[in-house]
């Protein structure tokens, strides 16, 4: 792969389809290698916008808007970094030979509805995943529920991410509302819904699986050590890595991997989320594209995750070594404000080993993911303490 001269006609142009705080590192890994990257979004001053060669705001949902992009920027490769997308559009733009998605339009179609991806997963490669059924009527819910689902169980918009949507219940009574907010929250295909049983499991882990040439150009597989999280209502919070697994369960989960990437096919790098009970193994979903507890490999990894991202799409090859423990924390909003300002980063950068990303986001909510934390440590315990300490101290308040 040959790399030509940003912002000349031998540029090697890469388009962003999503530019929030994991575009925004991709876009850096790319601008390094020396791409000339253009970042779309849906609103103004997105993180990745802040860092991109040019800037655009559409409605990716749009699939003439996305078009008419496409053929005004013409770049090489599409990288999709969100779900909500008009991919029948992408899969034009890639037939019509204007520009190559990747990792690939089935991937990216598939994995923006859990109807797709769960059924390619389950029922396709036949891997264990919860037991689970799709429901378009509170009444579908409630029978399936009765029919075999039973209690507890998850109940999730088919198109949605970061728990939104999302509930667990626990009874008959919670039915009817969890099929509300589901409807209310889902987004584009309104009122389909997948319930599942709930998987107890021990720990949950994200295998980060990069799909890249060798340097014989060659296609391989490969796996990033675990990486441990802890989820709050469907939304990241903290992670590590490694997380410690035993020989068993790792091998059945590079195993699952390796088959539901292979399957999605293409080049990149794959977010694949697993539940884990002892040596059992089940397949959650997978994202084909870096993945928000994946963060931890900023400090954690000799590559980030952003880093392979953006070799492997080159066709470049990759090195998925870990260099130390490390561990990320969220920092949250915390308040409703625009331009707010970012209290205590000296404090929280005198935590040993602690670094920080600060995304830049022009709006903050209160549960808006607004930074991380980063840190290494011995071990994982310590990693984590600190990461958790460095971002306790960031505080966010309005400007005056
Ligand atoms: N069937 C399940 N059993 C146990 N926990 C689950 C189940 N489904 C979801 N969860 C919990 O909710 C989190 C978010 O669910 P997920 O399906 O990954 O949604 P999202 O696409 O919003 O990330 C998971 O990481 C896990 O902690
Ligand atoms: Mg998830």
């Amino acid at each position: 792969m040959n790399i030509g001269t940003p912002l000349t006609s031998s540029a090697t142009r890469v388009m962003l389809l999503g530019s929030g705080e994991l575009g925004k590192e991709v876009i850096i890994a790319l601008q390094r290698l020396g791409c000339e990257v253009i970042a779309v979004d849906r609103y103004a001053n997105a993180p990745g916008h802040q860092v991109a060669h040019r800037a655009h705001v559409i409605d990716m949902t749009d699939g003439k808007a996305l078009r008419a992009l496409v053929e005004q920027e013409r770049p090489h490769l599409i990288v999709p970094e969100i779900e909500a997308i008009a991919t029948d559009a992408l899969a034009g733009i890639e037939q019509d030979g204007l520009a190559q998605v990747v990792p690939t339009v089935r991937a990216v179609q598939l994995t923006m509805n859990r109807e797709g991806i769960r059924r390619l997963a389950a029922e396709e490669l036949g891997l264990p995943t919860s037991p689970y059924a799709f429901a378009e009527s509170r009444e579908q819910l409630q029978a399936a529920i009765d029919n075999g689902i039973g209690y507890p169980c998850f109940v999730k918009p088919v198109m949605s991410s970061s728990g939104k949507g999302q509930t667990r219940i626990t009874e008959q009574s919670h039915v009817s509302a969890a099929w509300d907010y589901a409807a209310a929250a889902g987004r584009v295909n309104h009122g389909k819904v997948i319930v599942e049983g709930q998987i107890h499991f021990d720990y949950e882990i994200t295998l980060l699986t990069v799909r890249a040439k060798n340097a014989a150009g060659q296609v391989e597989t490969g796996f990033c050590e675990p990486i441990g999280h802890v989820q709050v209502q469907g939304d990241y919070v903290e992670s590590w890595q490694p997380q410690l697994m035993s020989n068993k369960a790792l091998a059945q989960s590079q195993d699952i991997a390796r088959k539901v990437t292979e399957s999605l096919g293409g080049l990149g790098l794959f977010g694949v989320e697993l539940f884990v009970q002892g040596d059992q193994v089940w397949f959650s979903e997978v994202s084909p594209r870096p993945h928000d507890t994946g963060m931890v490999t900023m400090i954690s990894q000799r590559y980030s995750e952003f880093e392979l991202h953006a070799r492997a799409i080159l066709g470049l090859p990759v090195d998925v070594g870990m260099r130390q423990a490390g561990a990320s924390a969220v920092i949250y909003g915390g308040v409703e404000a625009s331009n707010i300002v970012y209290e205590g980063i000296a404090q929280a950068l005198a935590v040993p080993e602690s670094d920080i990303r600060l995304f830049g986001k022009p709006q903050s909510f209160i549960k808006r993911r607004m930074g991380v934390a980063l840190a290494t440590g011995g071990d994982t315990d310590q990693a984590r303490d600190r990461a958790k300490l460095a971002a306790s101290r960031v505080k966010p308040v309005k400007a005056d």
